[in-house]
């Protein structure tokens, strides 16, 4: 049994206890991803499974076999970094950068989910259709990413910035 991360099959431990977070940072060596809480409070290990986002502490690496898993050491091509990336700094999007891997990630799903017209709990007229990513609908979607910094305000302007580019 195997799980593609950062397109490479990489085998699924037999130990069928090991998380995805655990797999991610232990097994393959892919310390981008950070463990905060350890349970789901934080967002720190956010990634992108087929593209959504799950929280990989949450979540048991045999659960993922098959399905492909992006980190955030899978964002970057031929030595660039993502467009998101290059926000984050050009915005002063992190301080100390602890949960910024999570945040990132969890920003490029979020997007999805907002293209996808998939409400959130301040979207105001669900029979729109579609809906308009404002400062406070980007903040809500993002809430469950925690910056102990208190780098918010680079962080939405980021995520705003790479909203309106793409
Ligand atoms: Fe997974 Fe905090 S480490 S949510
Ligand atoms: Fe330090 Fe967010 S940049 S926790």
């Amino acid at each position: 049994m195997s799980i593609n991360i950062n397109g490479s099959s990489i085998d699924l431990p037999s130990d069928t206890r090991v998380s995805l977070l655990d797999l991610l940072r232990d097994h393959v060596d892919l310390v981008g991803t950070k463990k905060g809480c350890n349970q789901g409070a934080c967002g720190a290990c956010t990634v992108l499974v087929d593209g959504e986002r799950i929280l990989s502490c949450l979540a048991l690496a045999i659960q993922y076999e098959g399905r492909s898993v992006t980190t955030i050491e899978g964002l970057s091509t031929e030595g660039m970094l993502h467009p998101i990336q290059r926000a984050f700094i050009e915005h002063d999007g992190f301080q100390c950068g602890y949960c910024t891997p999570g945040q990132i990630c969890s920003a490029l799903g979020m997007l999805g989910e907002v293209k996808r017209g998939l409400p959130s709990n301040v979207t105001g007229d669900l029979a729109d259709g579609s809906i308009t990513l404002t400062r406070d609908e980007l903040r809500e979607r993002m809430s469950g990413n925690l910056c102990r910094c208190g780098a918010y305000n680079g962080i939405v302007d980021a995520i705003t910035e790479f909203a309106e580019a793409t």
